[in-house]
């Protein structure tokens, strides 16, 4: 519901002044940490998280480090100001980062201005909250086959098959892959994406290519079998006499039009299909294995959800990912950089500095969340959460276009596990986040012990924290 709101508010997006000014007014940032230039780099690049968390302990919501790749960013937190950079005028800010020269020139994440505005309106529709109905039953058929094999009363880690789930939901729901295009590109994407988002944060140099076995040349070579299974794909679509009636986002791209009537071309086609696996697949399954995580160390909200599946509602699974998101966001921050110099709140950013809106920071923030470090997800039954608070998706005209989707594959996943299984609980501390390069998973794999429930039964609770009665 929330997440169907929000996108409607985007869409007034295109049509409403978008807010923020240029100034000449003197530079003034945010303070800055005394430590070394070099000290703030190495810290960041080992425990980005935990360095912002020890800074902002300091200096408070606002501050100006020194980083690698970025140079000056100024790390901001505060709803106000975040809004208030989301909703600014493109003219005056752009998307910080370089994963669109690893996705190609026709990915969103390459696109800035109008011309990202005008791709944002054809694939919007695509993801629109309405849609996604229309995609539960994949979701349910990949979590059934991949649960058909999970051990009974053994400890073991839940990623790998979260990511097998999410993998096979963006390639038959997304790029209405089947068959051996689905087994092929199954094999194929998931090393090309690793290798990708590893080249993207490199220095340019390592994105050329030096004799067939530098990584560039590797990451290309993948990169052209991947086109030519995309050109067949693309091909076996117009040739589908159903095509007009086909509900994958491939077919709704080739469908659609720019306001001058021109398609999107197939190259972009290509780019823009692997952009939204990059962006989508580790995002949702490291998300669900945080959820995972959680569940097992909060024995009486495992009873109560299991009730509320098997009463047909939702509320508190829909509350229970929303405080899962807040309290274990998988992607720590978003970045802008601006184009000219700016106001932001009581500050004056000179051009060329990024702003890194921190999203750990957001979600532990008191004043926003009261006891914040708890999680507790009947703070948001009834009650969804605040668009400028909450914002593990981002914000404004670059808000993560796969929201309803993922949202929609984290609750058929999570109420088909309640479903299917009872999970053991523990009292063992909650697992270190590690950082995967795209997305911040649990550091042991989000572990369960599944048993599997017989029909029609009460869902009891199995393990150390099953006489645990606070949630
Ligand atoms: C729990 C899962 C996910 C999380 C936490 C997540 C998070 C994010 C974040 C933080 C951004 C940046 C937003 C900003 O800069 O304001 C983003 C952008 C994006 N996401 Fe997601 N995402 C998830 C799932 C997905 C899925 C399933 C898809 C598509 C199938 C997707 C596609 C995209 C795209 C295309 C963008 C770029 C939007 C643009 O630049 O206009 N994401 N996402």
């Amino acid at each position: 519901m929330t997440v169907l709101i929000r996108t409607e508010v985007e869409v007034l997006a295109w049509v409403k002044p978008i807010m923020g000014e240029a100034t000449t007014d003197p530079v003034r940032l945010p303070p800055v940490p005394r430590i070394p230039k070099l000290a703030q780099g190495i810290g960041f690049i080992a425990a980005r998280d935990k360095a912002i968390t020890a800074v902002a302990r300091r200096l408070g919501s606002e501050f100006t480090l020194n980083l690698p790749i970025f140079g000056p960013t100024v790390v901001i937190s505060d709803p106000a100001l975040v809004k208030e950079l989301f909703t600014m005028n493109t003219d005056l800010i752009a998307r910080a980062g370089v994963l669109g020269e690893v996705l190609g020139p026709g990915s969103t994440f390459s696109l800035d201005g109008t011309a990202h505005r005008q791709r944002r309106k054809l694939l919007v529709p695509p993801f629109h909250g309405k849609r996604m109905q229309g995609y539960e039953h994949i979701i349910e058929e990949e979590v059934m086959r991949e649960i058909a094999s999970w051990p009974e009363g053994e400890d073991f880690a839940t990623l790998p098959s979260m990511m097998r789930i999410t993998l096979n939901a963006i390639l038959r729901a997304v790029f209405g892959a089947d068959g051996a295009a689905l087994e092929e590109l199954r094999e194929l994407l998931p090393p090309m994406v690793l290798k990708s988002s590893r080249l993207a944060v490199l220095p340019p140099a390592a994105r050329r290519d030096y004799g067939p076995w530098s990584p560039w040349a590797r990451a290309q070579k993948l990169r052209r079998r991947y086109d030519a299974i995309i050109a067949g794909l693309i091909a076996d679509a117009r040739r589908d006499p159903a095509f007009e009636d086909r509900s994958d986002v491939l077919a709704l791209m080739l469908q659609a039009r720019y306001d001058d009537g021109s398609p999107i071309s197939d190259d972009h086609v290509a780019d823009e299909l692997l952009t939204l696996l990059a962006a989508g697949h580790e995002t949702t399954a490291t998300t669900l294995a945080w959820a995972v995580e959680r569940l097992r160390r909060h024995p009486r909200l495992l009873t109560r959800l299991a009730d509320e599946v098997d009463a047909g509602g939702s509320d508190l699974l829909q509350a229970t990912i929303f405080e899962v998101q807040r309290t274990r966001p998988v992607i720590n921050g978003t970045a802008r950089r601006t184009r000219t110099r700016i106001r932001l709140g009581e500050w004056v950013i000179p051009e060329r500095h990024v702003v890194l809106v921190s999203i750990s920071l957001a979600h532990a923030a008191e004043r926003s969340f009261t006891d914040a470090a708890a999680f507790n997800p009947d703070r948001f039954v009834g009650k969804p959460p605040d668009t400028h608070a909450w914002i593990p998706f981002g914000g404004g005209i670059r808000r993560c276009i796969g929201a309803a989707f993922a949202n929609m594959e984290m609750t058929v996943t999570l109420r088909t596990l309640l479903r299917e299984f009872e999970f053991g609980t523990t009292y063992a501390p909650g697992e270190s986040a590690h950082s995967r390069g795209v997305a911040t998973a649990p550091g042991d794999g989000g572990r369960a012990v599944v048993y599997r429930r017989s029909p029609r039964t009460p869902s009891t609770v199995h393990g150390d924290a099953a006489a645990e009665v606070s949630a």
